[in-house]
């Protein structure tokens, strides 16, 4: 095992970024980034030995500063959506930045993912990445301090810990918004990639991709990956939650109990071989199949098209704190929000 820090580029207003290289013995690793606690890379054999970067992202800092689409990036205060961009906690009502189309709150209004986290190496297989969100930033209550631990082992699992304390009660809700691509973006999009997910419903979307509260089992319709099937089999399908995102973008209820770490995806490009499970303690994880995605030059060049790469963001589910049906993202002042998703290759 190794870690290593390095300066990687400069800040337009002169602030250092620095990437992190973590090292595992079979010749793995991932990098990291302090702007947005970035997963950046994640290199991994294929199934002839050849290395190759599953994740579908950018090759400078320029290229991170120019996205807006989260890629690899750590996302706060409230991952996904709040309607409105409003929501009530005893009584008072908190108006959070409408950063989509004026509308919505998508991804916490870009605060935690454009921040430079401060980041120390805690052993020679992890690093922890620290931010401190100054009470009412971007709408949201508390003072809220957020560590997130990358933690790569020899079994090829990527572990991030995340942990938040506050001293008033918010809400709370942090993923990783990293694009995959096992047959890395050179082999073109991932519609080909065999998903399986444990799930047996998903939360069905308006027009803005708010919620509509509905939980809806997925037997009989596109959203059916309990049994693996290629991403792209029914991407096209005539359905109006697919029309209405360009493909999937929607949350998965995710079996078993939250708060236990259990198996919610698990990705297979038959071609390089390369597999990917996904494991977490949330109640869901988002599946965003690069819809958006619109032909930014990334790695090597490469122009990520739309479905270059896919996300499986876990998640409490979007709107959280105006549903009061789905499990709650509340974190109480003084009480500690600890969470754990694992990335393995
Ligand atoms: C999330 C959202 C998508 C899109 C991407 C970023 O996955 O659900 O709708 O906004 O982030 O482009």
């Amino acid at each position: 095992m190794s870690v290593y820090k390095s300066l990687y580029d400069t800040m337009p207003d002169g602030r250092e970024v620095f990437v992190f290289k973590i090292e595992n013995n079979n010749g793995v690793y991932v990098e990291l980034l302090t702007r947005g606690a970035t997963l950046n890379a994640f290199v991994c054999p294929d199934r002839d030995g050849t290395p190759g970067d599953i994740i579908a992202g950018f090759d400078n800092l320029a290229g991170h500063l120019a996205t807006t689409t989260y890629s690899g990036q750590i996302i706060g205060q409230y991952a996904n959506r709040i309607c409105d961009g409003r929501f009530t906690l005893d009584g008072r009502e908190y108006q959070v930045t409408k950063n989509e189309n004026g509308v919505t709150c998508l991804h916490g209004g870009d605060e935690y993912n454009s921040a430079l986290w401060k980041a120390i190496i805690i052993d020679d297989n992890a690093v922890e990445f620290s931010y401190h969100s100054p009470d009412g930033t971007a709408g949201f209550p508390g003072n809220v301090d957020v560590t997130v631990q990358y933690v790569l082992t020899d079994h090829n699992e990527l572990e991030i810990h995340y942990k938040a304390v506050t001293d008033q009660d918010t809400v709370v809700n942090l993923t990783n918004h990293a694009y995959f691509n096992l047959g890395t973006t050179k082999n073109g999009d991932i519609l080909g990639t065999v998903l399986q997910l444990n799930c047996d419903a998903f939360t069905p979307t308006d027009a803005r991709s708010i919620p509509t509260g509905e939980i809806r089992p997925v037997d009989g319709t596109p959203f059916d990956f309990r049994v693996a099937k290629p991403i792209g089999r029914d991407i096209g399908a005539d359905d109006e939650q697919l029309r209405q995102c360009g493909g999937y973008d929607h949350n998965f209820c995710i079996n078993g109990k939250a708060g236990t770490l259990r198996l919610a995806a698990k990705a297979q490009d038959e071609q390089s071989g390369r597999k990917l499970e996904v494991w977490t303690d949330l109640p869901g994880v988002q599946l965003y199949t690069g819809n958006f995605l619109n032909g930014e030059a990334g790695k090597g060049g490469i122009a990520l098209e739309k479905h270059f790469g896919f996300c499986l963001e876990t998640q409490y589910y979007p709107d959280t704190p105006n549903q009061p049906s789905f499990p709650s993202c509340r974190l109480k002042a003084g009480e500690t929000f600890r969470s754990l998703t694992v990335f393995k290759v």
